[in-house]
């Protein structure tokens, strides 16, 4: 595949991804802003838990919008300051949204295979969005950039839970046997470990093939370098 085919082909997917982003946002989050919810018979009797809700979903929902602005090379350039300050509002709003689903992680009656699910992705989101903060600090820029495709990519699992959820609830229409209960914690694992695997396939595709194209390219030509001097050594012996 030719790099401009390749380049308008990341392109359709950003758009596909920030569109849903959006999408899931404006659907889910501002009801949360009024006193609603989206979930039909959600137990509000349970102490703290709507409000944990509230203080999850806005934060996250404002880091599910910010995120795909971040990982496009040209307004970074043209606009670094801004980077930085989105950057920041999008690491401090995942460690509220994370800290408020620990919470709801806790109380919540959806199940302990859910419940497990929600803690190990509340765990890989802090810790990778601690070390995307980490590295740049230290000026590792392609570092950062890597734990933070790994973030997004778990941030980005509440698109995916919602998309597995809807798939899943056709299912159900064909599938009599099938429970909500099963397509929700099926959704959950589904989107917690497809989005891990999506984001280590797009680290290498964006940030360690190139690399390892160009470093090949030049052990190539050092190759190719030793070779010519070999041969015109050997000519010269013989000379
Ligand atoms: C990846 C890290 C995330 C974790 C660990 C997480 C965890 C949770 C948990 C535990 C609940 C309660 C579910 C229940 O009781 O069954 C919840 C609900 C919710 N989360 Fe998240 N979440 C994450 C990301 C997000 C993001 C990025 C958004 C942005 C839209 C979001 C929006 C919501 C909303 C709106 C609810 C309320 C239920 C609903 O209306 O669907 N979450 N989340």
């Amino acid at each position: 595949m030719s790099r401009d085919v390749r380049r308008r082909w990341w392109w359709v997917l950003w758009g596909l991804l920030t569109v849903s982003a959006l999408g899931i946002t404006a659907v889910f989050v501002p009801p949360y802003l009024v006193g609603g919810t989206t979930v039909p018979g959600l137990n509000r009797a349970i102490p703290g838990y709507y409000v944990s809700l509230v203080i999850h979903a806005v934060p996250a929902g404002l880091a599910l919008a910010i995120g795909p602005f971040q990982f496009v090379t040209r307004l970074r350039l043209r606009w670094p300051r801004a980077h930085r300050i989105a950057g920041r509002v999008y690491l401090i709003s995942v460690v509220i949204a994370a800290a408020a689903a620990a919470y709801s992680s806790a109380v919540t009656e959806s199940g302990f295979s859910l419940q497990v699910a929600f803690y190990l992705l509340i765990a890989a989101w802090l810790y990778t969005g601690a070390m995307a903060y980490r590295t740049i600090r230290r000026g590792e820029v392609r570092l950062h950039r890597i734990w933070m495709i790994r973030n997004y990519a778990l941030t980005f699992a509440a698109v995916t839970l919602r998309l597995y959820q809807l798939a899943g609830l056709q299912l159900m229409e064909v599938w009599p046997a099938l429970e909500y209960q099963q397509v929700y914690i099926a959704s959950a694992w589904a989107s917690l470990f497809g989005n891990a695997v999506i984001a280590e396939y797009f680290i290498i595709q964006r940030t360690l093939a190139p690399l390892a194209r160009r470093r090949g390219r030049s052990e190539h030509a050092g190759q190719q370098r030793e070779e010519l001097v070999g041969q015109a050594g050997g000519a010269g012996d013989r000379r």
